[in-house]
């Protein structure tokens, strides 16, 4: 077991702040994080577990032992009549293995194409985008007990999964936050697919394409489509269907328009959650803010679009130091120093996040929660 010391962070967090890891193991196998386990206390210290480093704020330098999790390797598991269960290694990149399933010929995964991080990471925030959240793919994932080093099986139900949530972002008695590691991680795909491309960008982008097609029954799906209407796949000519290859690309390029690419300016996604609010709070915004943006959920309650929000309150392209808010995207921070000798710090990062609460809560009464996790 080598653990290596003083290692430099800036390359393995995408906000690209400087920061270092007194102490780093990497983990290429559950065997090894068993032995890990059993050879160091991780009740008395518990270790930071580093994926992609796609969702996380760096304050400082790390000082409990970091676990840069490196358990590699895409499968086939099984085919059956309803599901091809495909399985990947928590170090895998998330994309790379999206675009693989795709290419194979299981389709399911292709909304969440080019979110970036890791295989072991997409679990712990259900992570979601275009009408899809992974809870809606998931089959199971391995993991192990940080503190007995044993290894386990969850499904669905036992991840709890919520928005942008499950048991292991919980520190509670039943949580797992600290107490457990995703290893491997397992998806039940549909042999029965279906595109899902009802989400406001991605229609737009597949009325497009019916447009260019130009025949009669693709000028009639687009009309169904822009109406928001229910379309039955099973009764359409397949050249009117779009692909998985193709939702994926026109996910990316949505993606690629919109949200920076971390190695050109550093970020970590959406900075704060969409917040909930109850219709009577909701009714009670739009009568002062009567272009605020929200979306009415199953169980009542109402999401309100945080990065409107912040936009609202005139953050685009403004800052503090060299952490700013991208101004195609109020909700996503990003490090306007990325390569160069003065990257934006962890505390400039945290000072413009308290900054918009703030204003936002003045403004609207909603205090909006960050998403990475802030070390
Ligand atoms: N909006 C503005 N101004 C802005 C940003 C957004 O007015 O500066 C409005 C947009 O016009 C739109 C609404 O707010 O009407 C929602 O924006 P968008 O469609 O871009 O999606 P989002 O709610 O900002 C969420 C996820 C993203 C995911 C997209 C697409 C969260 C916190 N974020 O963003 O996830 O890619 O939907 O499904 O739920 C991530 O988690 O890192 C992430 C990027």
């Amino acid at each position: 077991m080598l653990i290596e010391k003083n290692v430099p962070l800036q390359a393995l967090n995408s906000f690209g702040i400087v920061a270092k890891a007194h102490q780093l193991l990497r983990i290429s196998s559950a065997e090894l994080l068993q032995l890990a386990c059993q050879q160091l206390d991780f009740a008395a210290a518990p270790p930071l577990i580093l994926g992609g480093g796609c969702n996380m704020v760096l304050t400082g330098d790390v000082k409990p032992l970091v676990l840069k999790m490196e358990i590699m390797g895409k499968r086939l598991v099984e085919e059956t009549a309803r599901y091809f269960i495909v399985e990947a290694g928590a170090g895998e990149d998330w994309h790379g293995f999206v675009a693989w399933t795709v290419e194979n010929g299981w389709p399911g995964l292709e909304n969440l194409a080019l979110i970036p991080g890791s295989v072991g990471a997409a679990p712990v925030q259900n992570i979601g985008a275009y009408g899809v959240e992974l809870q809606d793919r998931f089959h199971s994932l391995d993991a192990v007990n940080l503190q007995t080093g044993e290894a386990f099986t969850l499904v669905a139900a036992q991840c709890a999964f919520g928005y942008r949530d499950s048991v292991f972002k919980h520190a509670t008695a039943t949580g797992l936050l600290g107490k457990a590691v995703i290893t491997r991680v397992r998806f039940a795909l549909p042999t029965a697919w279906r595109p899902e491309v009802s989400y406001a960008d991605l229609s737009r982008k597949y009325a497009d394409f019916l447009s260019q097609i130009g025949s009669s029954p693709a000028e009639n799906l687009r009309r169904v489509l822009l109406n928001q209407e229910f379309i039955d796949w099973a009764d359409l000519s397949p050249e009117i269907v779009p692909t998985a290859q193709q939702i994926m690309d026109w996910v990316v390029q949505i993606r690629r328009a919109k949200l920076p690419d971390p190695k050109v300016i550093g970020n970590a996604g959406s900075f704060f959650k969409n917040p909930f609010v109850s219709p009577e709070q909701c009714a009670d915004i739009i009568a002062r803010e009567p272009k605020v943006v929200s979306y009415k959920m199953a169980d009542g309650q109402i999401k309100l679009a945080a990065g409107w929000l912040i936009d609202a309150c005139g953050w685009k392209g403004r800052g503090v130091g060299n952490a700013g808010v991208y101004d195609k995207q109020a909700l996503v921070l990003v490090n306007k120093g990325t390569g160069t000798a003065t990257p934006a710090s962890g505390g400039e990062v945290m000072t413009l996040a308290k900054a918009i609460q703030t204003s936002v809560y003045e403004r609207f009464g909603i205090l909006l929660e960050p998403e990475p996790v802030v070390v």
